[in-house]
């Protein structure tokens, strides 16, 4: 499939180096990212041809007193060219607010990594009815900084619209639901930053409703979490993005 893009997000899997490796050896496809643990990242990274490396997360300083962090600029010296910001769990589970996701894609954009920033409501903030209202100020507040120093582009920036409430859960957005909030997405977009800007769905995709999503030109890949710990799936995800 012409310019869609799968990232395979493993969290905080597998266990050893030795599970990473052969994990990665079955995902090493065209237009597939992985985003391994930083603790696999070297060994993982020299054993791909085809896919890239990407980041989980990262820090905005680029190095000094900042015990457990990683910088962007370390990141990029290790080969990896994506950092996903402001996934889901590192807002809910780790208290990230959207002004450390700005800094955070300021500092990736700057050293050269496609910044993948991660937006979604929660089920409650669904039900209210605010879905909209919390993807536009993620969104906004999200790429100020990097849009306050005008070095956004087509090919530096992802949005992976990833509703809180399918993440881990089984219950994926539908495909057209995924599809219209992209589309939404998009006008944002092209409101605040006048740029056609790609749009990932992530949230219990697996390969049975992949190419559901990808049906839609609104919808430029996924970012999947528990499916890319599979190694039947990945192959079966490969295929249809390689299509
Ligand atoms: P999931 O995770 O595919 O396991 O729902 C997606 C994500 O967290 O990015």
């Amino acid at each position: 499939m012409k310019n869609k893009t799968l990232i395979f997000n493993w969290k905080m899997n597998p266990l050893t180096a030795e599970e990473a490796v052969d994990l990665a050896s079955a995902s090493d496809y065209k237009n597939v990212v992985i985003a391994p643990p930083f603790i696999f990242l070297n060994e993982i990274g020299k054993l791909f041809k085809n896919a890239k490396l990407g980041a989980q997360d990262l820090y905005w300083e680029e190095k000094g007193a900042f015990t457990g962090e990683v910088s962007a600029k370390q990141l990029a010296e290790a080969g990896v060219s994506y950092a996903i910001i402001g996934h889901s769990e590192r807002r809910h589970k780790m208290g990230e607010t959207d002004g450390m996701t700005a800094k955070k894609v300021l500092a990736a954009i700057k050293n050269n990594l496609t910044a993948v920033l991660c937006i979604g409501e929660t089920e409650q903030e669904r039900a209210e009815g605010k879905t909209n209202q919390i993807l536009e100020r993620q969104l906004v507040n999200g790429l100020s900084l990097a849009k306050a120093e005008g070095i956004l582009n087509d090919s530096n920036l992802l949005i992976a619209y990833e509703p809180v409430w399918a993440i881990g859960t089984g219950k994926a957005q539908t495909a057209e639901g995924a599809m219209e909030t992209s589309a939404f997405i998009k006008s944002l977009l092209k409101k605040e930053i006048d740029m056609d800007i790609r749009v990932l769905y992530g949230g219990s995709v697996t390969s049975q409703n992949l190419g559901e999503f990808l049906g839609y030109n609104e919808i430029s890949g996924a970012l999947v979490g528990g499916a890319s710990l599979k190694k039947d799936e990945v192959k079966k995800m490969a295929e249809i993005i390689e299509k």
